[in-house]
C-alpha cells in the first residue's frame, strides 16, 4: 500500500513543488487548505494541487473556530510577543496542525507534511502540535531537506513537471496572513535602516492617507467576548473581526515593526499589520483595568500575559 499523507497546502510554489517531489518519492498526497481568513479566493486550489498530482484535495472553512477558539483566547490573555507581536502566525498553525491530524486520521494516512523552511518558528509550531495530539504521526518538512538552492530551481522544477507557476511579478516580501492579521517579512525589510515601503502594507494604510476626521468605534462585550460594533449585532465573531480590521486598516490604525527573537535563535526584522488584533486587544484591557481588583490586574499583566505569548510563540498552544 502505498504511504499516505495530507499536505498543508497554500497553492504556493513552494507547497506546490512539495507535492510533486513527495509524489515522486512513492507518497499518496492529500493537500488539506484551511480558510482562516487570508482574504484569498480559494476557488482555483483543488484543480492547482490535482494538477501537480493530488490524489485529493481538501479546502476547509475554519474562520469561525479561529476567530472563537484561537484569537479570542489571545485576546482575553492579552498576549503580546516581546510586548509588541500579535502572534499573527503562531495562532493558526496549531489549529491547521489539528485538522491535518484529524484529516489523516480520516483518511488513514501515517504522515502529515508542511512548507515550512528551517529558519523559522513555524516549522516548529506545525511538529510540536502535531505531536501533541498524535505522536504517532510522522511529520515530513521537504522545504529542509529538498535538494533546491533557489527559488530558480524549484522553478524549474515546477517547468518540468507541468506545475503552473505564476507569471506576475511578486512582491519581494513573504506573507503570511489570516483574521488577526498580516505578517511581513524579507527582501528589503532584512535591513532594519529601511523603513518599511508602503507597497509592504496589505490591511492597513499609512497616517498619511488615512481620513482627517476620526471614526469613533463601540465595542460590545458579552462574557469576555465582542459582539457588537456601533450597535451591530454579529453572530459570526469572524465577521465582526474582519468588519473591524476593515474600519481600523482605514484609519491607519495597527501597524508593527519590531525585531523579533525567534525561537530558533535567529534575530528578524518584522513588520505587522493587525488593526482588530490590537483593538480587540487593548479594548479588553481597558474592561478589565473597571472591572478587576488591583492584585488580579496586576497579578494578570505581569504574570500571565507575558508567558502566555511566549507559550503560544514557542509552538506550545497545546501544552
Ligand atoms: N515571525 C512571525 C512568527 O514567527 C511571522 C512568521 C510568518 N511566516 C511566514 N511564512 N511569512 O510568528
Amino acid at each position: 500500500m502505498k504511504k499516505r499523507v495530507i499536505l498543508a497546502y497554500s497553492g504556493g510554489l513552494d507547497t506546490s513543488v512539495i507535492v510533486r517531489w513527495l509524489t515522486d518519492r512513492g507518497f499518496e498526497v492529500i493537500t488539506y487548505t484551511a480558510d482562516v481568513g487570508q482574504g484569498e479566493e480559494l476557488s482555483e486550489i483543488e484543480e492547482k494541487a490535482k494538477r501537480a498530482g493530488a490524489v485529493k484535495a481538501i479546502i476547509d472553512d475554519i474562520k469561525e473556530e479561529f476567530a472563537r477558539d484561537y484569537c479570542m483566547p489571545l485576546m482575553r490573555a492579552g498576549a503580546l510577543y516581546e510586548g509588541k507581536y500579535p502572534l499573527i502566525s503562531s495562532l493558526s498553525r496549531p489549529l491547521i496542525a489539528k485538522k491535518l491530524v484529524e484529516v489523516a486520521h480520516k483518511e488513514n494516512a501515517h504522515y502529515v507534511a508542511h512548507g515550512s523552511t528551517g529558519k523559522g518558528n513555524d516549522q516548529v509550531r506545525f511538529e510540536a502540535s502535531v505531536w501533541a495530539l498524535d505522536p504517532d504521526i510522522e511529520v515530513l518538512a521537504p522545504v529542509r531537506e529538498w535538494e533546491f538552492k533557489s527559488r530558480e530551481e524549484e522553478i524549474d522544477y515546477a517547468l518540468k513537471h507541468n506545475i503552473p507557476v505564476k507569471a506576475t511579478k511578486e512582491k519581494p516580501y513573504s506573507y503570511d496572513r489570516n483574521l488577526w492579521g498580516v505578517a511581513i517579512e524579507a527582501g528589503p525589510l532584512e535591513d532594519p535602516w529601511t523603513e518599511p515601503p508602503e507597497d509592504a502594507f496589505e490591511i492597513t494604510v499609512s497616517p498619511e492617507k488615512a481620513p482627517d476626521t476620526p471614526e469613533y468605534i463601540e465595542i460590545e462585550f458579552k462574557e469576555g467576548t465582542p459582539v457588537k460594533l456601533n450597535g451591530k449585532e454579529y453572530d459570526q465573531l469572524w465577521r465582526l473581526i474582519w468588519d473591524l480590521n476593515e474600519v481600523a486598516g482605514k484609519h491607519g490604525v495597527g501597524r508593527v515593526d519590531m525585531i523579533e527573537n525567534r525561537l530558533v535563535g535567529i534575530k528578524t526584522r518584522e513588520v505587522y499589520e493587525s488593526p482588530a488584533g490590537l483593538i480587540l486587544i487593548s479594548a479588553y484591557d481597558e474592561i478589565e483595568s473597571i472591572v478587576l481588583d488591583r492584585f488580579t490586574y496586576h497579578y494578570k499583566k505581569d504574570h500571565v500575559s507575558h508567558p502566555y505569548a511566549e507559550l503560544v510563540y514557542e509552538g506550545l498552544w497545546f501544552s
